[in-house]
């Protein structure tokens, strides 16, 4: 069986009043309604994280996570945050390479690989983010696209680090515009996926590996999604940010 993960991604919204309450609502409600055989992850903007996780009892399936870190560890890089930091205060889960950071921080697969890489050393799990543009999609080279920014940036881990990774899945063109990918093309994408990781690895190895479906997930379409044989969880943005939405978005699995 194959982790679910409801990963919300809060990206760079809330004061910190807003995000403690948004934080306390979600924890609160989930309790009562999330079955614990779901993983939920709060990614928050990096100041609230060390607060947020001291609300979160040992033992809840619930965690928060980071949303980047610096490809180096230490050193002269002013205003970054690097993965040793986000380990010392215990953080799990760190989003790499989301498409607002390849595209307004040019952040490329060889970059990416460094910060996977840099992740798991210190025991964190990277929740990697690929997905292509409309004019890609357009054009019909999607599942090649998509499948490269695997091969470049993860495909140099051995299958045990591998393991470790979650993927998420994000065409570009369905992040925060309301339009959703059907639930027939991403399953089209994440089963091409699975299959790209079984010949590389073995059918085991990709068996294993979560991949979360993301862009314009809500409570109306992710059943739907998440009904498919290859759609693990979701990577949520706007939805994240009310709580009910979130929870009823994790509600949504099948059965
Ligand atoms: P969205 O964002 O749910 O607002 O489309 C998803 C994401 O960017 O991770």
């Amino acid at each position: 069986m194959r982790k679910k993960i409801i990963a919300g991604n809060w990206k760079m919204n809330t004061n910190m009043q807003e995000a403690l309450a948004l934080a306390s609502e979600v924890i609160h409600i989930a309790q009562d309604e999330v079955p614990s055989s779901v993983t939920l992850i709060m990614s928050t903007p990096f100041i609230y994280l060390n607060t947020i996780k001291k609300l979160i009892s040992e033992g809840k399936n619930i965690y928060v996570g980071a949303q980047n870190c610096h490809t180096e560890t230490s050193g002269a890089f002013t205003g970054e945050i690097s993965a040793p930091m986000l380990q010392s205060i215990g953080i799990e889960y760190v989003i790499v390479g989301h498409s607002e950071r390849r595209e307004y921080f040019q952040e490329n697969n060889a970059q990416l690989a460094k910060k996977v890489d840099l992740l798991i050393s210190y025991g964190m799990i990277p929740i990697f983010c690929c997905g292509e543009s409309l004019d890609i999609r357009k054009a019909g080279t999607h599942l090649e696209f998509v499948k490269n920014q695997l091969t470049e940036s993860l495909f140099h881990l051995s299958a045990q680090d591998f393991e470790k990774i979650v993927i998420a899945y994000e065409p570009i063109w369905a992040i925060g515009t309301g339009e959703t990918a059907s639930s027939a093309q991403a399953q089209e994408m994440h089963q091409a996926l699975r299959n790209h990781i079984a010949d590389k690895y073995t059918k085991i190895v990709a068996d294993k590996i979560s991949i979360l479906y993301g862009g314009s997930m809500k409570p109306n379409n992710a059943a739907e999604l998440l009904a498919e044989a290859d759609v693990d969880g979701g990577l949520i943005g706007g939805a994240s940010l009310k709580s009910r939405e979130f929870i009823d978005i994790a509600k949504s699995y099948p059965g």
